[in-house]
């Protein structure tokens, strides 16, 4: 059996509130999109794209495990189903300072089916189950499972029921349900997160059968007032696309959805408080776009926001100023 980190004794960290988190999305939610993000809302957990157990054991650790000490609350979500290879990279994570481990089992992509990774794991949940045993034992961190209502030729609740049940019993306390089906061969990553359509009675009958534990909802969820209405019946929501492609949506989660007394920042506040971290980006060689690439949505649903996204994704490679051609796009947003 692993043993605990020496860490977890001194392990004082507050169990995230899951009521509102942002999705793990690959190429997205990485550690500047999630900056910025922070700014929007104080209390949204965020997640990190999947790092594979591979990559964090045999590649640049601080690459995967970087992030900026305002980002927090911040789980980190690991790809694999090797129980002991999952336990390692769980320490890591918790040494590193990561306030939740998450297990990916919804991924469909065939590239993580071959390594046994992601949604194809909907059919082992035994191996699932000592994963989440293994890494359990390792940290005191809470360790979740992000997974899907079922997989092509095992998709029924019978099923589904039993996946949890199994994984809960090994000590899994908190599920995010991506509540549609995923299939596994023939479709793409992308056509599969559209394709089946989703299925929210499906997971509230998940929370009907397992009231004690913790049920974040997710898939198709786009305003604050949806958000309301499955937290009627859910633990927490879990939203993706409609964060990354709206972000302004997160300046009045802390309001709405925690109940916290604090102005809503404008869109102009949240990028003159970007403006010293793209500065020190910069200064320490990176480049604009690395984080530009993310505000993109920001303006999102008023009359410049073509513009907007246009000084910032077109002109801001065409310019030996990038913090100039930054400034710019504040002054487009003018009192937004
Ligand atoms: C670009 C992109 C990358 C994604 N990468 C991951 C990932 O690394 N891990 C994961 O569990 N889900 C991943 N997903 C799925 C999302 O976490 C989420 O489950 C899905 O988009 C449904 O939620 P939504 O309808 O709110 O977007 C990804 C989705 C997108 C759009």
């Amino acid at each position: 059996m692993q043993q605990k980190s020496a860490s977890n004794a001194e392990t004082t960290r507050p169990e995230p509130s899951r009521r509102f988190s942002v999705a793990p999305m690959m190429d997205w939610t990485d550690r500047h999109c999630r900056y910025f993000l922070r700014l929007l809302s104080q209390h949204a957990l965020l997640y990190t794209e999947m790092v594979t157990t591979g990559a964090l054991l045999h590649g640049d650790r601080q690459r995967y495990l970087g992030h900026d000490p305002s980002e927090h609350p911040l789980a980190l979500q690991l790809g694999g189903s090797v129980p002991a290879e999952l336990a390692a990279c769980a320490q890591m994570a918790e040494e590193a300072g990561y306030d939740e481990v998450n297990l990916n089992v919804g991924c469909p992509s065939d590239r993580v089916q071959n390594n046994l990774i992601g949604a194809c794991l909907m059919g082992h949940p035994a191996l699932v189950a000592d994963s989440v045993k293994a890494m359990l034992d390792a940290v005191a961190i809470p360790v979740t499972v992000k997974h899907r209502i079922g997989i092509n030729g095992r998709d029924s609740y019978a099923e589904l029921r039993d996946f949890v049940g199994t994984v809960a019993e090994a000590g899994c306390r908190s599920f995010t349900v991506h509540a549609r089906i995923a299939i596994l061969e023939g479709l793409s990553p992308k056509e599969n997160r559209e394709v089946p359509p989703l299925r929210y009675e499906v997971a509230a009958q998940l929370k009907r059968d397992f009231p004690d534990l913790e049920f974040v909802l997710n898939g198709g969820i786009k305003t604050l007032e949806e958000c309301q209405m499955h937290l009627e019946t859910f633990d927490g929501v879990m939203l993706g696309r409609e964060a990354y492609h709206n972000p302004y949506l997160l300046a009045r989660v802390d309001q709405q959805l925690f109940g916290v007394e604090r102005p809503v920042p404008s869109r102009g506040e949240v990028m003159c408080q970007l403006r010293p971290y793209i500065e020190r980006h910069l200064a320490e060689g990176g480049a604009m776009h690395h984080i530009s690439r993310h505000i993109l949505g920001l303006a999102q649903g008023f009359a410049g926001a073509r513009r907007f996204r246009q000084v910032l994704s077109v002109d801001v490679h065409k310019t030996d100023d990038p913090l100039g051609v930054f400034d710019h796009a504040i002054e487009l947003l003018g009192s937004h």
